[in-house]
């Protein structure tokens, strides 16, 4: 990241909510911990899967612990079930937010999505019917969350099989009137953008020109499973060259929102899912987002939440200068 690059983003963060531009990240994967603690790779960053170490005891928790000390860690969660009608589940956020005080957490992600209904859990990422009803729901889902875990919570868009005739918002204006009602931010997959709009048969053209660029903290790069006649967001190999310029486009409009890497099937050795975060470079070297930043800060200050003033700018200079 260059000199003009870094100073912008320092303004930014200084008029604004304070979340940090951390580099390039890995998503933490248990087969890779012995690797980790024996080499202590060059990574900026590590996401961790939130319901994986939210029980105190046992070996993953302790890798995180020692992890923690040498590395940011941001939280991804899978369970919240934002969009769902149950009741939230006061344990589980009581527990998130004692593992997100204790990691030192920079921000807690989720999706929008919902994932059981009446206390069962499907294990999957369901998505919801995009209407004013839902909005008004999943608002006041979200202001609950902030207020037990005392900060902006981070929503990711999922990825899609299904679209509701019954949706009467498309999913960037949803984000949108979410962030705004709300003060969250979000998570921007663009993998998962790429295979919702193929699978919907819309353009990922018209989703990105409606995006609410100016409320993302974080991106995820993954890979896919093409299937011909849809997509299926495995998580199981690189990413495709579609998806890259998706990311180069978007990380741009975000002002250099952290990117980070999601490899969950056949996940390979640490350094070849770590070289494949790094060809991210090869997308951001020559992009300027000082422009996008200067918005993003306008932007931010028109529309933050007192939550907003609640995360902490922890980030030294040395991590700023890590893109
Ligand atoms: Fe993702």
């Amino acid at each position: 990241m260059d000199g003009a690059v870094k100073q912008s983003v320092a303004q930014a963060d200084a008029s604004g909510p304070t979340f940090e531009r951390l580099g390039l990240g890995v998503g933490l994967r248990n087969s890779h911990f012995d690797h980790i603690l024996k080499a202590w790779p060059e990574v900026d960053w590590f996401e961790a899967i939130s319901e994986n170490f939210m029980d105190s005891g046992g070996r993953p928790r302790w890798v995180l612990d020692q992890i923690k000390e040498r590395y940011p860690i941001v939280l991804h969660g899978v369970s919240m079930s934002i969009g769902s009608t149950d009741p939230l589940d006061r344990a589980y956020l009581a527990k998130l937010k004692a593992l997100a005080d204790d990691v030192k957490a920079r921000w807690v992600s989720d999706h929008l999505c919902w994932t059981g209904i009446m206390g069962l859990n499907s294990h999957d990422l369901l998505p919801l019917m995009l209407t004013e009803e839902a909005l008004t729901h999943v608002a006041a889902r979200v202001r609950i969350v902030q207020d037990v875990l005392e900060r902006p919570l981070v929503l990711e868009n999922p990825s899609s099989y299904v679209q509701f005739q019954q949706s009467t918002i498309s999913e960037p204006d949803f984000l949108r009137a979410l962030c705004d009602q709300t003060g969250c931010k979000l998570l921007l997959d663009v993998n998962n953008v790429y295979v919702t709009c193929f699978n919907a048969g819309t353009s990922t053209d018209a989703y990105m020109k409606a995006f609410p660029f100016e409320h993302v903290v974080q991106m995820h790069l993954a890979g896919h499973q093409h299937c011909g006649t849809h997509i299926v967001d495995t998580h199981d190999g690189p990413v495709c060259d579609e998806v890259w310029q998706l990311f180069r486009a978007a990380w741009q409009k975000t002002g250099g929102a952290s990117p980070l890497l999601e490899w969950d099937g056949d996940v390979p050795e640490f350094d070849r899912v770590h070289a494949e975060v790094l060809r991210a470079r090869a997308y951001i070297d020559g992009i300027d987002p000082v422009e996008a930043v200067a918005t993003r800060s306008r932007t931010s200050a028109a529309t933050s939440t007192p939550v907003d003033f609640m995360v902490p700018n922890v980030m030294g200079e040395s991590r700023m200068q890590t893109l």
